[in-house]
């Protein structure tokens, strides 16, 4: 049983007192929710701020980014212990900015994920295609090159109790411009496919699949009702309280 999971990715926004008065405000609006898993990702300042805001809440922490180095001169990076350390239980890797705007290649994730599940932090790894990869129906075999090569190396207890994948068609985020239903569940049924040929049955049935890109509270149950889609990576609309509670009330099995 794969519990829904609804996590927020921040991006570069939010100050740390920014971050301490949205953590506040969460804290008791979710403190009832068990049959969620939310996750919150703040810039790296405001990872302890958040973590000890949320300490006795059902809310986590993730880090948007770690290096897989343990430490030394490798200035600006930060290691995945220092982030864990923080109050950080999730890291994501390999976020198609990452990708486009700073080089990640899958090699780079695929460290990566080596070096979080080493500091026992649950990775979040991020793949999608671009417009012009889906316009030239190169999605699947984008999908198929990103989790063989990112997940390189994983075990099938690793992909079953740890991994997290998150689903973020490069065209939907930031645009408003959402994936259907259908191409949501399409695309992930063949993630699901593949893990299961790779990894095996009990792997492929225990992963969790977020869907990333224009999700908002009021597309989310959708999404949400498709049998593989296990959950939201939201950008844009978690930084606002209110409708970060929303779209985590709208995903509970109950409600579905
Ligand atoms: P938006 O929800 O703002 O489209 O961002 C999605 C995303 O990149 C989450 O990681």
């Amino acid at each position: 049983m794969r519990l829904p999971l609804v996590a927020g990715n921040w991006k570069m926004f939010k100050t740390v007192q920014e971050a301490f008065v949205f953590a506040k405000e969460l804290g008791p609006l979710v403190k009832d929710i068990t049959d969620v898993e939310i996750v919150i990702a703040p810039p790296f300042t405001a990872i302890h701020t958040v973590a000890e805001a949320l300490r006795h809440t059902s809310a986590f922490v993730a880090a948007q980014n770690i290096y897989w180095e343990r430490e030394g001169a490798f200035t600006g990076e930060v290691s995945a212990a220092m982030v864990k350390e923080a109050g950080a239980e999730f890291v994501i890797i390999g976020h198609s900015e990452r990708r486009r705007l700073f080089g990640e290649t899958d090699a780079i994730v695929g460290r990566k994920l080596q070096a979080a599940l080493a500091a026992a932090l649950t990775p979040i790894v991020c793949i999608g295609e671009t417009l012009e990869e889906r316009e030239g129906n190169q999605t699947l075999a984008v999908l198929d090159r990103q989790i063989k090569n990112g997940l390189d190396g994983l075990t099938a207890d690793q992909v079953a109790d740890t991994l997290v994948l998150a689903y973020e068609p490069v065209w939907a985020i930031g645009t408003g411009r959402v994936a259907t239903n259908s191409q949501a569940q399409e695309a992930h049924a063949h993630i699901r496919g593949r893990l299961r040929q790779w990894f095996g049955a009990h792997a492929a049935e225990n992963c969790h699949i977020l869907y990333g890109g224009s999700v908002k509270p009021d597309n989310i149950e959708g999404l949400m009702r498709e049998p593989d889609v296990d959950g939201a990576l939201v950008g844009g609309a978690s930084l606002d309280v209110q409708a970060f509670v929303e779209m985590v009330t709208k995903s509970r099995p109950a409600t579905l």
